[in-house]
């Protein structure tokens, strides 16, 4: 679906597409436990979040240089802008890389090598959030915010992801506190496995602007009345829900109920290489499944504008 729209929740390790894994994987001599892309394929089935981040990580083993990094995001730039996604705010699991030896300077800058040329070459506009891997350390993380120091004018924020439960956000308190002192915008998966008390910790504890997920507000009638009255944006992402099982079916997903409710919902697409879709595939599925109409999608693409850390008035000229 080709509605103009900003994409706030998409993690660029998980665009890796299986053809580029083996690409990448013959480049740097790195020997993929798989014997070809189909068979690769036909391992994208999960039970929960922890068994597709397995997969996420392992796959990682791939990424080695500033051009592989150059490749992931011109290939899913181009795919983005495909499907209608005008601006993109993506995450990036620098500790996943730090911990195989590939630096800091090695992502941001092979990121942002293609990240530079994006608006000329693929017309989108874009900002990069660096994730804190929240089943790790307080201590690496802020750890991983010393090492980005000196690339803080490619960062626009931080994010918080990886295996939710047990990980509560308080866990994040010193470096959400010491990125904001630097200047830094904060937002944090909250509510996809965990609780709704983690998203309430999220806004109170880690000061965060948007909730990526936040599914499991609907089970919290007080939550809802707060995010629908501080216009608090959530970053949701249907076909993740579907193939991490967090919902049963796309028929069942909380999304119209949400809208009605009033909340500030936008769609998104997680890792689209390995939930089945990108930004544009998520609307379309979520109108067949769902059967919302016009005036809806158009909501939710105004959302992401309007839920996006561009200025307000670069947001207008996006859309
Ligand atoms: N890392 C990549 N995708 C993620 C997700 N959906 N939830 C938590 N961490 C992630
Ligand atoms: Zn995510």
């Amino acid at each position: 679906m080709s509605l103009p729209k900003a994409e706030l929740h998409l993690h660029i390790e998980g665009t890796l597409e299986p053809e580029l894994a083996f690409e990448l994987a013959a480049r740097n001599g790195v020997e993929l436990p798989y014997a070809d892309t189909d068979t690769l394929r036909k391992a994208y089935r999960f039970e929960d979040l922890q068994s597709f981040l397995n997969l996420y990580y392992e796959l990682m083993a791939v990424l080695r240089t500033e051009r592989d990094f150059e490749d992931l995001a011109n290939a899913y730039l181009a795919r983005a802008a495909a499907q209608g996604v005008r601006h993109a705010e993506i995450f990036f699991d620098p500790q996943a890389h730090l911990a195989r030896g590939v630096e800091m300077g090695t992502v941001v800058e092979g990121l942002g090598r293609a990240l530079e040329h994006s608006q000329a070459v693929h017309g989108v506009s874009t900002q990069l959030i660096m994730c804190f891997l929240r089943d790790e350390s307080a201590a690496s993380a802020l750890e991983t915010l010393e090492a980005a120091k000196p690339y803080l004018d490619r960062i626009v924020g931080v994010g918080l992801d990886s295996a939710e439960v047990g990980h509560p956000p308080a866990k994040f308190r010193e470096v959400y506190e010491a990125a904001a002192a630097m200047g830094l915008r904060r937002v944090a998966h909250a509510g996809e496995e965990g609780p709704p008390e983690y998203i309430v910790e999220a806004l109170d504890v880690l000061g965060v602007e948007r909730i990526d997920h936040g599914l499991r507000c609907m089970e919290s009638p007080t939550l809802v009345e707060r995010l629908v009255r501080d216009r608090v944006p959530l970053t949701l992402c249907p076909l993740s829900n579907v193939r991490l099982r967090t919902v049963d079916v796309l028929g069942d997903h909380p999304l119209p109920a949400m809208l009605d409710a009033g909340l500030m919902c936008t769609v998104n697409s997680d890792d689209p290489a390995y939930f089945g879709g990108y930004a544009g595939d998520n609307f379309e599925a979520v109108r067949v499944a769902l059967g919302l109409g016009e005036e809806q999608l158009r909501e939710l693409a105004r959302n992401s504008f309007l839920a996006s850390f561009l200025e307000h008035d670069e947001g207008l000229r996006a859309r």
